[in-house]
Formats: structure tokens, C-alpha cells, sequence
């Protein structure tokens, strides 16, 4: 079985720009995903929703530490939905500033619609994916369904937002849907974020689900 390794990062993104963390409300996951890319080594690794990159760059300094080959792609329009509100265009040159910057080697930007992205990636081909778009309801559902074919065997989605309720936020209804039919585990600090297994548990994560309660606190207290 894999060790599952707890590192000691340094994240270069917060030194070149504060604003990444500033705007988001996943930074509690990011040691989190740091580990989770370090222990799975993807090959393909999507993002829907990046905004200011706090989750993104964080997978992102994962894999540049780990020296892995993974492709990364961050898929988002840059232009806000009516959960994060509507941004200006500064937002996507900041990105593509750090991106270049710090995360170069394999890593693309998607400034697109997530339904439009859809068509750049083959069925069974996403190792890690990471769902953080519009959390109505509808909208992570559509997201989920028309995703789902394009994660590989033994693939891992992360869903954000699983432990908000109220402002129209529904992640948490899919979320429990989800949790039912597939091996699955849950943080919920950070807005919550959850892992879902839809096929097949993969062998990096095995020793995750063994150690669960041990890990969940200590990354709730990092
Ligand atoms: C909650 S924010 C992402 C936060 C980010 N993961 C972080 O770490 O801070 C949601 C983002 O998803 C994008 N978005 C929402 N629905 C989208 C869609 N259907 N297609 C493309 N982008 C979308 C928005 O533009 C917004 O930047």
C-alpha cells in the first residue's frame, strides 16, 4: 500500500501575490490537495473554477515540487458567476502572470465555458478533478454528470462548497446523494470539500481512507 506522505510546503504564490488567498475561501484544503497530488501523481488533472488560483496553484506547487508530469488544465471563463459575482479581467492577468511565472512546465488555462471545455478531453482520461464552479444545485449537478464520463478509472473528484447552506449554495444536497453511491470522504472546515471515489478507489488513497479520522483532524488543524 502507498504511504500517504504529510509535506511542509512552501506555496510561491502567496509570496508574489497575497491576493490568491485573500479571495478565496479554500485555503483551509490547500495542505489538503498539496498531499493528495504529491501521494496520486496524475497524469491529467482538471480544475473547473479557478478564479484567483488559490485551489489551482496549490495542486499546481504539488506537482512542480514532486517533479511530476502531470498536465494540469484550469478551465474557467474569468467572468464571475452569481456566487462569486462578475470580476474584472485583471483576475484572469493575474493568473496567467503566476501561471507563467511559477507553474509554466504543463500547465494550461482554459478561459472558456465549462460545457465548452468538455470537448478537449477524452472519456476515462481525468485522473484528479476538482468541481468549483456556480454551487446552485442545478448547475454542480450539470456539472457532475457531464463530467463524470471523463474521469479515468479509479479517478478522484473534489467537490468545494459541501458544507455551505443557505445563499442558494445546493453542493451539499448533491453532496449527499453522491456520498451515498460511491466510496467517499468529507472534510468540513473551509466551506467543506469532498472526495468522492465514483470509480474505483484508487491505490494512492487507500491508506487515506484507512488513517481517515487520524488525517481529517490533522489537516482541520493545519
Ligand atoms: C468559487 S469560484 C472558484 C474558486 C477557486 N477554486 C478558488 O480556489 O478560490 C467559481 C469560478 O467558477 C467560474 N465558473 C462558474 N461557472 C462556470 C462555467 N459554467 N464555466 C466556466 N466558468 C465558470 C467563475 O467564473 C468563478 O471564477
Amino acid at each position: 500500500m502507498t504511504n500517504w506522505n504529510q509535506y511542509h510546503p512552501v506555496f510561491e504564490y502567496e509570496q508574489v501575490d497575497s491576493r490568491v488567498l485573500q479571495h478565496s475561501a479554500w485555503v483551509g484544503h490547500r495542505q489538503f490537495s498539496y498531499d493528495l497530488v504529491r501521494s496520486c501523481q496524475p497524469r491529467l488533472l482538471v480544475e473547473l473554477g479557478t478564479h484567483w488560483g488559490a485551489s489551482f496553484f496549490s495542486m499546481c506547487q504539488g506537482i512542480k515540487d514532486g517533479n511530476l508530469s502531470t498536465l494540469c488544465y484550469a478551465v474557467d471563463t474569468w467572468l464571475g458567476d452569481p456566487h462569486s459575482g462578475g470580476y474584472n479581467v485583471e483576475v484572469f492577468h493575474n493568473v496567467s502572470k503566476i501561471t507563467s511565472s511559477l507553474y509554466s512546465r504543463h500547465t494550461t488555462l482554459l478561459r472558456t465555458t465549462f460545457d465548452e471545455a468538455l470537448a478537449q478531453f477524452q472519456d476515462d482520461s481525468i485522473d484528479l478533478l476538482h468541481i468549483d464552479g456556480f454551487h446552485q444545485y442545478e448547475a454542480v449537478k450539470h456539472d457532475y454528470e457531464s463530467w463524470l464520463p471523463k474521469v479515468a478509472p479509479d479517478g478522484i473528484m473534489l467537490f468545494h462548497d459541501i458544507s455551505v447552506h443557505g445563499f442558494g449554495f445546493g453542493v451539499w444536497k448533491l453532496w449527499a446523494e453522491l456520498k451515498e453511491q460511491y466510496p467517499a470522504l468529507q472534510f468540513e472546515h473551509s466551506g467543506g470539500l469532498g472526495i468522492l471515489f465514483p470509480k474505483g478507489v484508487h491505490a494512492s488513497c487507500k491508506q487515506l481512507i484507512e488513517r481517515w479520522e487520524e488525517l481529517k483532524s490533522s489537516y482541520e488543524s493545519r
